[in-house]
């Protein structure tokens, strides 16, 4: 699995670095860093949503350094667990 998390000024501003930060931690924690790959990259084009996540290139998900725990069991575990 590739989580794409927005590093573009709208999604820094609104703390992509803790984001990614966060699911690093939550990946290696699970111990899950064969499966998912954590990823920055630019402008995903939706900067209202930031921080904007895409998963496998799907939908993109507004995730913050709050909800990144929900976002991380709704969209990741449940997701690997399918
Ligand atoms: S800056 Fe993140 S979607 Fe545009």
């Amino acid at each position: 699995m590739k989580v794409n998390v927005c590093i573009g000024s709208a999604c820094h501003l609104r703390g992509s670095y803790s984001v990614i930060n966060a699911l690093q931690e939550l990946v290696k924690d699970n111990k899950l860093e064969d499966q998912v790959e954590i990823c920055a990259v630019f402008c995903l084009g939706h900067c209202t949503q930031a921080v904007s996540v895409q998963i496998d290139g799907g939908e993109i998900e507004s995730v913050s350094p709050d909800n990144v725990y929900e976002f991380f069991d709704m969209h990741i575990l449940q997701r690997l667990n399918a």
